[in-house]
C-alpha cells in the first residue's frame, strides 16, 4: 500500500482491504445470529456506504432485502445544520426489522434525522450499523448497534469515503497525512 494524492491533499494507508473485510465478516456474523429468521430490510445510505453495503450483504445468511437512500446535510449558518432526504424510501418498513447501513458516523446529524423519520413508519426494530465511528457521535449519545472500527477525529478516504467526490473507488482506507 503506498500513499495516494487526491486533488491537493496527501493520504497514507490506514486500514487495508484484508482488515476491513475480516471485520465486516465479524459484523455479518453478529447479524446472522441476532437477526436470523426475521424479515429484515437493510437501508444503505448513498453515496459513501455503497462498497461497505456490498461486502456486508455478501456475508448475510438470512433472507433480507437491501435498498438505498440518499440524504444531504447542509451546515448553513446554524450550528445544528439540517438534513434533507433527496432519494427517499420506496419500500414499506412496517413491522419489519430495519438496519441502517452507514460508512461513517461523525456528528450524527444524518443518522439522527433518519432515525426520527423511520421511527414514525412503525418498524418492528431499528438498528444502526456503521463501518466507522468518530468520537463526535458518542458525545450526543448515539450508540450504533454494529460498529466496524472506532477512529479518532481524522479525515479518511477510500472504500466509499470521499474527498470532494474523489477517492471512493480506493480499495483500502487512507488517512490524511499529518493527522
Ligand atoms: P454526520 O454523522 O451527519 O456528521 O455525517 C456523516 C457523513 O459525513 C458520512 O456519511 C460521510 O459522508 C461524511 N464524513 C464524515 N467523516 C468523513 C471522513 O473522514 N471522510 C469522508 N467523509 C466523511
Ligand atoms: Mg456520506
Amino acid at each position: 500500500m503506498s500513499p495516494v494524492k487526491i486533488l491537493d491533499r496527501s493520504f497514507i494507508p490506514f486500514l487495508n482491504e484484508e482488515r476491513i473485510l475480516n471485520r465486516i465478516g465479524e459484523m455479518a456474523d453478529e447479524m446472522n445470529s441476532e437477526l436470523a429468521g426475521d424479515d429484515t430490510i437493510f437501508i444503505a445510505i448513498l453515496n459513501g456506504s455503497f462498497m461497505f453495503a456490498a461486502d456486508l450483504m455478501k456475508r448475510i445468511r438470512f433472507p433480507s432485502q437491501i435498498t438505498f437512500i440518499k440524504v444531504t446535510s447542509y451546515a448553513g449558518t446554524q450550528s445544528t445544520g439540517t438534513v434533507q432526504s433527496v432519494l427517499g424510501l420506496n419500500q414499506s418498513i412496517v413491522n419489519r426489522n430495519v438496519v441502517i447501513v452507514e460508512d461513517i458516523i461523525d456528528s450524527d446529524l444524518t443518522i439522527d434525522f433518519l432515525l426520527q423519520d423511520l421511527r414514525k413508519q412503525a418498524p418492528l426494530s431499528l438498528r444502526v450499523c456503521s463501518l466507522l465511528l468518530k468520537p463526535g457521535a458518542l458525545q450526543v449519545d448515539l450508540k450504533p448497534d454494529f460498529v466496524g472500527f472506532e477512529v479518532e477525529n481524522q479525515f479518511l478516504v477510500g472504500y466509499g469515503l470521499d474527498y470532494d467526490g474523489y477517492g471512493r473507488n480506493l480499495r483500502h482506507i487512507y488517512v490524511e497525512e499529518g493527522q
